[in-house]
């Protein structure tokens, strides 16, 4: 394949005792509300989810009302389709997109992708990379991609119709202080969409370790067993 191995990518959560570090969860929700959310579903995932994160029920309640995608209902009796605004309960409602390519639902995308966070973090800025002397000489075509097409090495095309959508530093505010660059940016999202993608993770995380500790002690209590069963006999 022509297209670049991602990035490396640190996140807290990787690795078999990898934790979720929701601050920075947060702030990928932030980058994934802003500036993917217009092209991107997330169908997988519904609001109270963002509980799992660490926000509280009244705050959820307010994200689900006030997002600007509405979730479609049928009047019953005429069969006419209207719109209500998000509740908790609601899964992130479908995105309709009006531009070039299909924006694939973004749930399961660190998963659907070998290396998927760091894959999401290195697509997202790569866009700056120019294709290699090497490339260009197979592949002249690529010094100018088609209409409404974008060079991005990390793509498995090459070309992608996704335009850029990190621009520059500042495209969001965090509220933690954290300064919001391109690469801040694109590191909490790709964290974000790992926890879309495992909402679980955590909970096995800490059942595994459970299954360790009782383990340990069923074998301390089976020795001291066989240590009394056999005490006295020579
Ligand atoms: C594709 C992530 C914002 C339009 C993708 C893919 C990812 C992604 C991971 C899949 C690439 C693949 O198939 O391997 C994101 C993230 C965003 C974002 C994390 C926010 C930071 C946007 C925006 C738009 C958009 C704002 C629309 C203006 C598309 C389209 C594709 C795509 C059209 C299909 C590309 C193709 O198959 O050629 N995006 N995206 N994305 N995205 Fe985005």
């Amino acid at each position: 394949a022509m297209h670049h191995h991602p990035k490396e990518l640190h996140l807290a959560s990787n690795g078999p005792l990898g934790k979720f570090d929701n601050a920075q969860i947060q702030r990928g929700f932030l980058v994934y509300e802003k500036v993917c959310a217009s092209c991107h579903s997330l169908n997988l995932v519904s609001f109270r989810d963002l509980q799992q994160i660490g926000y509280n029920e009244a705050e959820v309640k307010k994200i689900a009302k006030d997002w600007p995608i509405k979730q479609p209902v049928q009047d019953p009796k005429a069969g006419t389709w209207g719109e209500r605004d998000n509740l908790a309960s609601d899964r992130f409602p479908k995105v309709y997109y009006p531009g070039t390519g299909t924006p694939p639902d973004l749930s399961l995308m660190t998963k659907a992708r070998h290396d998927g966070a760091a894959y999401v973090y290195s697509l997202l800025t790569g866009y700056d990379e120019k294709p290699s002397a090497e490339a260009l000489k197979h592949f002249p075509e690529f010094a100018k991609p088609p209409e409404g097409m974008y060079f991005n090495p990390y793509f498995a095309n090459l070309n992608i119709s996704m335009p850029p959508p990190l621009t520059g530093d500042d495209q969001v505010t965090y509220s933690d202080g954290t300064r919001a660059t391109k690469d801040q940016m694109a590191k909490d999202v790709a964290a974000f969409l790992v926890w879309t993608a495992e909402p679980t993770m955590q909970r096995r995380h800490s059942a595994g370790l459970a299954v360790v500790l009782f383990l340990l002690i069923a074998t301390g209590l089976a020795y001291g067993a066989y240590l009394t069963v056999w005490r006295g006999v020579k």
